[in-house]
């Protein structure tokens, strides 16, 4: 026998295409039990019990787009996230993109407050000390896209708590961070990542190709034929050769799956051939 669906039902499915139409944002991409748990967050705050209150409660004030926008974006990360993952990145993926003879484009996608593309920043950094040509660091670009504007707030300003910093090697947090906290980081750090505001389930690629694309803890949000989509273009954004990273509990699947090559399985680190 069939589970009585709970009666508000029916409104969900206006509600959110009323978000839709308001927002431009392709709210119904995220797993519906993902969107029911904020969207009850939210429903509490302003103390109404059905969909349809909280339809007229955006209506009466159009701010609350904002703050559900807010519940929604869920910006836990810190530096070097997952140590054993950067140490992939480090030895397998950095030497072969420092040994091409022109600029790199990475892009981190979903990055929120910026400690995973500085991450990434300061392992470019380091390689390009390791070879002896610290001028090198200059030809790498970081695209760091998120939805939240204000995580890309906290990524300009790129000053942070101790305990974001905690997996930070202490030698590198003395070389690329001022005297903390807040540490701040190292201008020569800042410079190499480019925050962008962008949905990834509604818009194209920021700048492609990319030789790297880091999209970490964020697919895990969406419904299947959304993440389906989306690593078509990831993979139409890569250069032949480039790499994709995904989050420790994430993998391909859908028909692209079988296009890229699996070069790392516990770290999610995917090829394009
Ligand atoms: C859990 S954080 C992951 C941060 C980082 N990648 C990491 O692994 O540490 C997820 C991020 O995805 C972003 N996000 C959620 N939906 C998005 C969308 N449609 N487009 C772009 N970013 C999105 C959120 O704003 C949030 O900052």
């Amino acid at each position: 026998m069939m589970a009585a669906r709970p009666p508000d039902d029916a409104t969900l499915g206006a509600l959110l295409a009323k978000i839709e139409r308001m927002r431009g944002f392709l709210i119904t991409s995220y797993k519906e039990p993902c969107l029911r748990r904020r969207l009850a967050v939210r429903m509490r705050a302003r103390g109404v019990h059905t969909f349809g209150a909280y339809a007229a409660i955006l209506d009466r004030i159009p701010e609350e787009y904002d703050l559900l926008l807010d519940a929604l974006t869920i910006n836990v990360t810190k530096f070097f996230r997952n140590p054993e993952t950067y140490a992939v990145l480090r030895e397998r993926v950095l030497p072969e993109l420092a040994g091409r003879r022109r600029a790199v484009a990475v892009w981190s996608a979903g990055c929120a407050s910026g400690e995973e593309p500085y991450s990434l920043a300061i392992l470019f950094a380091e390689q390009a000390a390791r070879q002896g040509t610290p001028g090198a660091r200059s030809h790498v670009r970081i695209d760091a896209t998120d939805l939240d504007p204000g995580a890309l707030e906290v990524l300009k300003r790129a000053e942070y708590q101790a305990p974001a910093v905690e997996e930070v090697p202490r030698a590198l947090l003395a070389r690329w961070f001022g005297p903390g906290p807040p540490y701040r980081l190292d201008p020569a750090i800042t410079r190499l990542v480019h925050p962008i505001r962008h949905d990834l389930t509604g818009e194209p690629p920021p700048q492609p190709p990319y030789d790297l694309i880091v999209c970490r803890n964020v697919v895990i949000y969406f419904d299947r034929p959304t993440q389906e989509r989306l690593f078509q273009k990831f993979f139409d954004a890569l250069v032949p050769g480039g790499f994709l990273l995904l989050g420790k509990v994430e993998t391909l699947f859908g028909p692209v799956r079988g296009k890229f090559l699996l070069e790392e399985p516990r770290e999610r680190l995917f090829r394009r051939p």
